[in-house]
C-alpha cells in the first residue's frame, strides 16, 4: 500500500494486515524509490491508482470555470493524471513480469463526458471544472494503455459517491460500498475486460 505519509500509511496498513512503501505520486524520485522497493519485495500483480484530489479553492469551493487557472488546474492534474502517468510508467516493469497482471485506474462518474453533459444526470449541476477534466483523461489514459498493452487488464472505475476526506464525508456510500467495484475489477483474470470504465452496476458511458 502506497502512502506518502509514513505514520498514516502505518496506521492505515495495520488496520488492513498491509506492508506500506512511501509513494508521493507527483515526485518522481520518490515513485522510482517505490518501484525498486516493490522489485525488491517480490514485484507486483496488480497496480490500483487510487491517490486523488479534488483541487479546492480558498474559500473551499470546487474549482470551477472561472477559478481555473492553470495553476490551479495543473495541481490536481499532477496527481490525478500524471501521478497516474508517473507510476504507471515506473511500475509497468514490473507488471509486465506477473502472470496476469491488473491495473486499476480510481475514476469518477463526473469523468463521464455523457452524464457531465446530460441534464437528466446528478453528475450535470457539479460546477468543477479540474476535477472532471482530469478525470475524463484518467478514462483516456485507460483506454490507450489498455490498447498498448494487451497482457495487462487495464480498467477505469467509478467508485460512487462517497464519505471519505475528498469530499469532506458528505458523501452517501460507505467506503465498504466505494471500494467494492475497485476491488471486483482489481480481481479480473485475463479473460476480463480491459479498456473499460465500470461502476458497480457495470459498463459506464464514455
Ligand atoms: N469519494 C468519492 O465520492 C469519490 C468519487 C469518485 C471517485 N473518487 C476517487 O477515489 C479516489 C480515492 O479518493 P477518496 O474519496 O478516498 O479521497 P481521500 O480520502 O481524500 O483519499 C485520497 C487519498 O489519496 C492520497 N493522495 C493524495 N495525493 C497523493 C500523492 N501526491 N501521493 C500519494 N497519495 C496521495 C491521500 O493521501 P493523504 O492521506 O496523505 O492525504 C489520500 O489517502 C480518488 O482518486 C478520487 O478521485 C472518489
Amino acid at each position: 500500500m502506497g502512502s506518502r505519509d509514513a505514520e498514516r500509511g502505518r496506521l492505515a496498513a495495520e488496520r488492513l494486515g498491509a506492508r506500506t512503501v512511501l509513494l508521493d505520486v507527483t515526485d518522481d524520485a520518490s515513485v522510482a524509490a517505490a518501484a525498486r522497493t516493490v522489485a525488491a519485495d517480490g514485484g507486483l500483480d496488480v497496480l490500483i491508482n487510487n491517490a486523488g484530489v479534488e483541487g479546492r479553492t480558498g474559500d473551499a469551493g470546487v474549482i470551477g470555470a472561472a477559478d481555473a487557472t492553470a495553476d490551479a488546474v495543473r495541481r490536481v492534474f499532477e496527481t490525478n493524471v500524471f501521478g497516474v502517468v508517473r507510476v504507471s510508467h515506473a511500475f509497468l516493469p514490473l507488471l509486465q513480469r506477473s502472470a496476469a497482471p491488473v491495473v486499476v485506474n480510481v475514476s469518477s462518474g463526473l469523468a463521464s463526458l455523457s452524464h457531465v453533459s446530460d441534464p437528466d444526470s446528478p453528475a450535470y449541476g457539479y460546477p468543477g471544472v479540474a476535477y472532471p477534466a482530469s478525470k475524463a483523461a484518467v478514462n483516456m489514459l485507460t483506454v490507450q494503455y489498455a490498447k498498448a498493452f494487451p497482457n495487462i487488464r487495464i480498467n477505469a472505475v467509478e467508485p460512487g459517491y462517497t464519505a471519505t476526506d475528498l469530499n469532506a464525508h458528505t458523501g452517501t456510500q460507505t467506503v465498504e460500498e466505494g471500494a467494492e467495484i475497485i476491488v471486483r475489477m482489481a480481481q479480473v483474470g485475463p479473460d476480463g475486460p480491459t479498456g473499460g470504465y465500470f461502476d458497480v452496476s457495470g459498463p459506464l458511458p464514455w
